[in-house]
């Protein structure tokens, strides 16, 4: 040990004692300063850095005792030993309980007070060593922690990617899909947990168009009915996919998957199940689905406008969507632009053939039904 790093503080009224105990601790080659009293201890101790002190009890005004119990919040590197009377044994065993090192009795004898400060210090620098270790464990833990999330994240962003590649290869769909339904999770008062879930699994939604032949999935304009029905395949394609997982992120994925075409009103598929009975997480899919589909340009349709499709989702409440929902959907809709402005689709995605699957299915259900 490196005694001339170390810094010692002696707190004590009496200067008899101070000189006496400064002289041992200089002589075992130690730095030493003094103080008369606890607020005189506390000035010295926000200028210099102290490894222990060692304080008297009983002082005029505050006590060691208030000392320890200040330092003890401030200076968790600092080791402290209390300086007690033969007859404050139970006040100097209490010390210990509050965090103390170790307690030394007056009048000091020497050699006591020596092996005091070693095993102090010693004690000391042993703890801060296990602290050390311990927080590089926890960054350590915290970093690879951090590295599985992220590669997970991506690993499911790569499936989604895959699901839309065929027919959307450009596009941010997935990526706006997932911060939408987050945002819209949050403001109906969803748990932190559920959102960020949400926001990676919701990305899933269209997963199950991998099963879905090129034929139908690629072919230009009107899919026929029979075709529509093909293609409506999808959502319990991607519920077999997905589900069974041992990861809640998946399982929540199988079941945005499964019902991100079910409607309010019950007209939806594969179930046509309707209100509370689609899943939450299915019914902000839709509303977030429809208004990203309905405001990005594809090859048989520019853009539509936002406050157009903000209208479409308001008159679709009660049919389509759950209404509370397209209400908060509304409230939030400067987070919606932030996020539609921060991940534009590449320009040439337009130029490249056949037109994207969900709006030639809504497409489809315009020319079809009275829907969207
Ligand atoms: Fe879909
Ligand atoms: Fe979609």
């Amino acid at each position: 040990m490196d005694l001339h790093s170390e810094n010692i503080l002696f707190v004590d009224d009496d200067e008899s004692l101070r000189g006496l105990v400064r002289s041992i601790l200089t002589r075992e080659g130690y730095s030493c300063k003094t103080a008369t009293c606890v607020k005189e201890a506390l000035n010295i101790l926000k200028m210099e850095k102290f490894s222990l002190l060692i304080s008297d009890i009983k002082m005029p005004g505050k006590s060691g005792m208030d000392l320890l119990d200040e330092v003890n919040e401030t200076y968790k590197d600092m080791a402290v030993i209390m300086a007690t009377g033969v007859n404050d044994r139970t006040v100097a065993v209490r010390s210990l309980h509050m965090g103390a090192f170790g307690y030394v009795t007056k009048p000091f004898d020497r050699n006591e007070l020596i092996i005091n400060v070693i095993n102090a210090l010693r004690r000391r620098k042993l703890e801060i060593e296990s602290r050390m270790h311990n927080e590089e464990l926890e960054a350590l833990v915290f970093s690879r922690t951090e590295e599985l999330r992220f590669s997970r994240e991506e690993t499911i962003h790569k499936l989604a990617r895959a699901g839309e590649f065929r027919d959307n290869e450009t596009a941010h769909h997935t990526v706006r899909m997932g911060h939408y339904c987050e945002i819209l999770a949050q403001s109906a008062g969803q748990s932190h947990e559920f959102c960020q879930k949400l926001k990676i699994a919701a990305q899933l939604h269209d997963v199950g168009k991998i099963g879905i032949s090129d034929t139908i999935l690629l072919k230009p304009g009107r899919l026929t009915k029979s075709e529509f029905e093909e293609i409506k395949k999808h959502a319990e394609i991607g519920y077999r996919i997905l589900g069974g997982s041992r990861s809640e992120v998946l399982n929540l994925g199988a079941v945005v998957a499964l019902t991100h075409h079910e409607k309010f009103n019950g007209s939806g598929y594969p179930e046509g199940i309707q209100g509370d009975a689609i899943p939450l997480a299915g019914r902000i899919c839709a509303v977030c689905d429809v208004f990203d589909a309905l405001t990005s340009k594809r090859v048989y349709k520019d853009a539509m406008a936002v406050e157009e499709a903000l209208g479409i989702l308001k008159k679709e409440k009660n049919e389509h969507f759950d209404p509370e929902l397209v209400d908060l959907f509304l409230k939030e809709i400067e987070k919606i632009l932030g996020v539609k402005a921060k991940f534009v689709d590449a320009s040439n995605i337009f130029g490249k053939g056949p037109d994207n699957f969900l709006n030639r299915n809504d497409l489809h259900e315009k020319r079809n039904s009275s829907c969207c």
